[in-house]
């Protein structure tokens, strides 16, 4: 029987749950291997929004439901069904992904791809969202827009060639073959593959991690990784001045009058070694 319009309401299509500061972002569309809807689309743009400023949300984790991580856009929702409505729907909806993608890689917050499963081509705008993507070693990853006869758009390829060396980039875009978490890693999509059961823990050691850093400190820097990308270096020493200087108005300068008085007086902690104690700060 041919596929059919998925009858999930739009606020089922993103779950999320929150739990020792760590907000876990579900993809909810097993049955249909997460691809993406312009429902979740709108639904998980809502989710990322709500959950960006919340005191009790230190780390954001996003996954999928089901054997896919998410299976990049949806072929029939998203496409032909957009397409068939015209111009401005296939605009709206294209407006509503990348402006998700485009929170996800601003995020005031850490962010962690957890990729349990299958990743496909638009998948690829939120695996680059995320500041860490660790994978499953059975995931699966791939350009797969070739094999249904279109060009990796979406930021795809420029996710690809941005992140692999480009002769693995150019052969992944041109090839539709998938890539294993592994090789994943090896070619520099994701941060670290790991074997499926140790999957949740590795992604918990990191959330663990990345909480007992200070906040304020730690979006600079994500942001500052992102910014510099294209700059030279000297406009990107300019960059981190002038960003360093505006973190002092986040509590910059009270985090590290702390942490060197941690370390220079008390000698509590040795920074090459570990994180200073934030707790100690008003606004950690
Ligand atoms: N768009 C629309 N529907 C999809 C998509 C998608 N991207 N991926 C899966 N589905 C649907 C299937 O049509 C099917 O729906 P139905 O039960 O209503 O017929 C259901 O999800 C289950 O899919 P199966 O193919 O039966 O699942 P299986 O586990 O055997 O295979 C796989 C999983 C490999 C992910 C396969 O579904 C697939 O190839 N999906 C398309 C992947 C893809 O190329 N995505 C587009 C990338 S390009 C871009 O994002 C712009």
């Amino acid at each position: 029987m041919p596929s059919q319009p998925d009858p999930r309401p739009e606020e089922e299509t993103v779950r999320y749950e929150v739990a020792d500061d760590i907000a876990w972002v579900y993809f909810n569309r097993p049955d249909k291997r997460n691809c993406m809807s312009p429902r979740l689309n709108r639904r998980m743009k809502q989710v990322l929004e709500e959950l960006e400023f919340r005191d009790d949300v230190k780390v954001l984790v996003l996954t999928g439901e089901g054997t896919a991580w998410t299976a990049g856009m949806d072929l029939l929702e998203y496409f032909r069904m957009n397409e068939d409505k015209g111009l401005g729907a296939v605009r709206q909806s294209q407006r509503e992904s990348y402006g998700w993608f485009e929170r996800l890689r601003w995020y005031e917050k850490p962010t962690i791809a957890m990729v349990n499963g299958w990743c496909f081509g638009g998948g690829y705008g939120p695996l680059f969202g995320c500041d860490i993507a660790i994978a499953a070693e059975e995931a699966q990853f791939g350009l797969s827009e070739i094999n249904w006869g279109i060009l990796p758009g979406g930021g795809a390829s420029k996710v690809a060639q941005e992140l692999m060396p480009f002769r693995k980039a150019m052969y992944h875009a041109m090839m539709g073959e998938n890539l294993t978490g592994r090789q994943a890693e090896e070619q520099g999509l994701i941060t670290e593959a790991v074997p499926a059961e140790r999957l949740k823990d590795r992604v918990l050691e990191i959330c663990e991690a990345l909480k007992k850093k200070d906040g304020h400190a730690l979006r600079a820097t994500k942001w500052v990784m992102r910014r510099i990308v294209d700059m030279t270096y000297d406009n990107a020493l300019e960059y981190q001045i002038r960003t360093q200087e505006a973190l002092h108005s986040f509590g910059g300068k009270e985090a590290r009058k702390e942490a060197t008085k941690q370390f220079l007086d008390e000698k509590s902690y040795k920074p090459g070694l570990g994180t200073f104690d934030t707790s100690k700060l008003q606004d950690g």
